[in-house]
């Protein structure tokens, strides 16, 4: 009988053991969340920002400015318009109309057009709106031809303590070269 039982316990402990194996398999510890924040004005960024965000099953979250840019804000052939006297302005930070809680995201794309060779100052607000320490943040920009050097440099400057990659420029390649670039970050 207690042979019986010995056995019993040994089949009962295997199969438990088993069982909490195939569990764990089962229930792989949950990806980390991505965020793709993004800025766009005339919809060129919104697109490419999307598209980052269906490729990598990211959050999303659009900064919306709290004073909306007028087509007149955005006319940088006129010297003064709003949009350039901010870029000429380092210490420009553009107020956000609506907050989101970044502490739960350990990537953030952050995506904007550029703006006189680099980020829009309200990229500057958000990036400073949260403690980037620890995370790591992925610039993508769409503009009429100049690259994202500039922008990811400042982005360096003001994400302290965040790994703040290369980024690239969208709007020019198709969706399977941003799934590749995407797919080589290993995020
Ligand atoms: C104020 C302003 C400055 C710009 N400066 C540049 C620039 O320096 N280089 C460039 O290639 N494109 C520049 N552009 C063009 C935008 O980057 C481009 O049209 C972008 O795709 C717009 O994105 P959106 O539709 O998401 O707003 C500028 C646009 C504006 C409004």
């Amino acid at each position: 009988m207690k042979k019986f039982f010995a056995a019993m316990f040994a089949a009962l402990t295997i199969c438990l053991m088993s069982a909490c194996g195939s569990a764990a398999e089962q229930n792989p510890a949950p990806a980390e969340k991505i965020l793709v924040a993004y800025f766009s004005c005339n919809g060129h960024t919104k697109k490419a920002a999307l598209e980052v965000a269906e490729i990598l099953h990211a959050d999303t979250f659009e900064i919306v400015p709290e004073k909306i840019y007028t087509p007149a804000d955005l006319d940088y052939r006129t010297e003064n318009c709003r949009a350039n006297i901010e870029q000429k302005d380092s210490a420009a930070r553009p107020a956000i109309a609506k907050k989101i809680d970044a502490a739960q995201y350990k990537t953030i794309v952050v995506a904007f057009p550029i703006w006189w060779g680099a980020e829009p100052r309200i990229i500057d607000t958000f990036v400073e709106s949260f403690d980037s320490a620890g995370k790591t943040i992925v610039p993508v920009c769409t503009s009429g031809g100049s690259d994202i050097h500039a922008a990811a440099k400042n982005l360096r400057g003001l994400c302290k303590g965040a790994n703040v990659l290369d980024g690239k420029r969208l709007g020019n390649i198709n969706r399977d070269e941003v799934k590749a670039w995407l797919d080589s970050l290993k995020l």
